[in-house]
C-alpha cells in the first residue's frame, strides 16, 4: 500500500494521562491539550500545580481505593487514549539489587508495576474499542539489551511490567486497540536528572507521533519515541 492509500486515523481528541502533575506526563497532557484534545491528567497531590488545559483529576495509583473513585467519577467518559505514565526510580545508579531497602523495592515495584497495572485494568473499559492504551516503559525495561547494568530495581520494575502488559494483550488478543509499551529516551526530567542527553521537547512529539502511527494497529508492541521495536 502506499501512503497515498494509507488510511489517516482518526484524530485523537480525548485523552486520559495517568501521572500528570510534571516530567513527562504533564508534558504529554499539555502537548495534546495544545493540539485541541480534551484531556484529563491525574495528579497524586491535589496541591500540584494543574497542567495547562488540562481537567485534572486526583490519582495515587498504588491506592485501589483511589483508582476505583476515579473510575466511577469517569463513568459514562469514552477516550481515544489512555496513558499511564507515573514511574519512581528511587535507588542511587550503582546500588546492587540486593542491598536495596525492603521500602524502596516495595515502592517502586508497587507503583510501576502494580499500580500501573491496576490502573489499566480498572480504566480499560473507558478506552474506545478503536483506541489506544499506552504504559510509559523504558529501555531499561529490556531484558534483552542490558549489558551495561545499573538501576537494577528499577530496571526490574520495568521488565516486570512489560511482562505483565504483554499478559493483558494476551488476554484480550481479539481487541482491535493499539497496545503499547513506550521507551522515551533517557529524558532531563526529575527522575533522568539534568545530564540526561534528550530534552522533554525531543522526546514528547517523537513520542505522540509514535503513538499517531499506531492508531488502528491492532495488539501489542514496544517501542522507542521514534517508533522503532525495543528488544524484550
Ligand atoms: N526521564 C527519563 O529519562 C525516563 C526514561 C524512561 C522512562 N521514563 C518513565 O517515564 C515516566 C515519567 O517519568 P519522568 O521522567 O517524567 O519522572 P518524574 O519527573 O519523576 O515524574 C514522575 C511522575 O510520576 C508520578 N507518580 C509517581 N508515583 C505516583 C503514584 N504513586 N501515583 C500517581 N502518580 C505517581 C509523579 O507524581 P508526583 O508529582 O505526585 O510525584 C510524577 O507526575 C515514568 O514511568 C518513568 O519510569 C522516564
Amino acid at each position: 500500500m502506499s501512503d497515498e492509500e494509507t488510511p489517516t486515523p482518526s484524530p485523537i481528541r480525548d485523552v486520559l494521562i495517568v501521572g500528570a502533575s510534571r516530567g513527562l506526563g504533564r508534558a504529554i497532557a499539555e502537548a495534546y491539550a495544545d493540539r485541541g484534545a480534551r484531556v484529563v491528567g491525574t495528579v497524586r497531590n491535589p496541591d500540584s500545580e494543574p497542567p495547562t488545559g488540562v481537567e485534572t483529576e486526583r490519582l495515587d495509583l498504588t491506592d485501589p481505593a483511589q483508582i476505583a473513585a476515579l473510575r466511577a467519577r469517569l463513568d459514562g467518559r469514552r477516550f481515544d487514549l489512555l496513558f499511564v505514565v507515573a514511574g519512581v526510580s528511587l535507588a542511587p545508579r550503582w546500588q546492587a539489587g540486593a542491598e536495596t531497602s525492603d521500602d524502596d523495592f516495595d515502592t517502586v515495584m508497587r507503583t510501576n508495576v502494580l499500580g500501573v497495572m491496576r490502573t489499566v485494568e480498572a480504566l480499560q473499559d473507558l478506552v474506545d474499542p478503536a483506541g489506544t492504551i499506552a504504559v510509559m516503559s523504558s529501555g531499561q525495561g529490556s531484558v534483552a539489551n542490558n549489558t551495561s547494568g545499573g538501576f537494577e530495581v528499577y530496571r526490574a520494575s520495568k521488565a516486570a511490567l512489560n511482562q505483565l502488559f504483554r499478559s493483558y494483550a494476551a488476554r484480550h488478543a481479539d481487541d482491535a486497540r493499539s497496545l503499547l509499551l513506550l521507551a522515551p529516551g533517557w529524558v532531563q526530567t526529575g527522575m533522568g536528572g539534568p545530564g540526561a542527553p534528550l530534552t522533554i521537547d525531543e522526546s514528547v512529539p517523537a513520542l505522540l507521533n509514535t503513538i499517531d502511527r499506531r492508531r488502528g494497529v491492532a495488539g501489542l508492541a514496544y517501542l522507542d519515541r521514534n517508533g522503532d521495536t525495543v528488544a524484550w
